[in-house]
């Protein structure tokens, strides 16, 4: 297979687990191994199969994924010197301090003692968790600790890190400490990650993919995603007595109880036109991540079931 250097490549990836479970079907990506790469969908998708097998720990079943021109089947140790990996519900022991994780950890992959004494102290500066050290993990914050697990893998200078789920069950305050952390990232690392936070993918993700029940079902920048969704402005309206016939689109019940109307941006002017005149309060934006991914997994539910749904 040609060198495919800078550039992350699965060529109809499948896995079938020996209980018979399909995780992967026909897994296809080509995506420069550049920014952020977010792979999103529901529980059992087939995500952390998928990243499993990119980070070289578990066998694909039939097809073939490069990074960087390295095979991860038949070349997996060309592949670990340049990949890192947090996995899903990865935990820092209990007894151990950061620091103490990052030297381990630095010492297994082949540094001297010294220089993983000295990278240690550097990269918990850059996760700024410096005063947190050495301070045993069952006395750190989940936000800490997780921070403390990204520092590993930061530290052992790998130029791509796979990060599974690494926002799940954190407040909102340290998640957003973490997407810092992963926007600054970023600028020197390619991160693979995966979530099912959809607001996450959205405001990190230079690259996104939509998994459902073992097929990737599209890939591409947020606003290529869009183009896949007929109807893709929305209007919110924050008056439940206001009467609003759009002429194309359907209206929706939103999260927060408002009416939404998913429509073109043509008929979201002529509606908004319309409201501003009878004085009703709205708000209009481009249709979310959230939104999108909802109409692309449903339309393949759909499919599958043969069912019309008229977005
Ligand atoms: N080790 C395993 N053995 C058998 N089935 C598995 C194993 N790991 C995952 N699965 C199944 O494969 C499917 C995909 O799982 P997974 O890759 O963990 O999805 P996700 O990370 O998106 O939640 C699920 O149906 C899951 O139950
Ligand atoms: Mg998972």
């Amino acid at each position: 297979m040609q060198e495919q250097t800078g550039r992350l490549v699965c060529r109809d990836v499948g896995k079938v687990y020996s209980t018979g479970t399909v995780a992967l079907s026909k897994v296809n990506i080509d995506i420069p191994t550049k920014g952020i790469f977010a792979l999103i969908g529901r529980n059992g998708a087939g995500k952390t199969t998928l990243v499993r097998i990119l980070a070289t720990e578990l066998m694909s079943s039939s097809g073939t994924a490069l990074i960087n021109g390295a095979d991860v089947i038949k070349d997996p140790k060309k592949v670990r010197e340049f990949i890192a990996v947090v996995p899903q519900e990865s935990r820092l022991l209990m007894w151990t301090t950061p620091r103490q994780m990052i030297v381990a950890y630095l010492l297994y992959r082949g540094f001297s003692y010294v220089n993983a004494k000295n990278r240690a102290a550097e990269v918990l500066k850059t996760v700024n968790i410096g005063k947190y050290a050495d301070v045993q993990s069952q006395h750190l914050s989940g936000g800490t600790k997780r921070k403390a697990l990204i520092a590993t893998v930061l530290a052992s200078e790998a130029s791509m890190l796979f990060l599974d789920e690494p926002t799940t069950g954190l407040d909102p305050i340290s998640r957003a400490e973490l997407w810092n952390l992963l926007n600054k990232l970023k600028k020197d690392h390619f991160i693979f990650l995966t979530t099912h936070y959809l607001e996450e993918a959205e405001r990190l993700a230079d690259q996104i993919g939509i998994i459902e029940n073992g097929k990737l079902l599209n890939i591409g920048t947020l606003d290529e995603l869009r183009a896949h969704v007929k109807y893709d402005f929305s209007l919110t309206i924050f008056d439940n007595k206001a009467r609003i016939k759009p002429r194309a689109g359907r209206i929706v019940t939103g999260l927060d109880g408002n009416r939404q109307i998913l429509t073109t941006q043509k008929e979201a002017n002529r509606i908004a036109k319309e409201l501003i005149r009878k004085g009703t309060r709205f708000s209009t934006s481009p249709v979310s991540l959230e939104q999108i991914f909802y109409f692309i997994v449903k339309r393949s539910i759909n499919e599958e079931t043969e069912e019309k749904d008229e977005w």
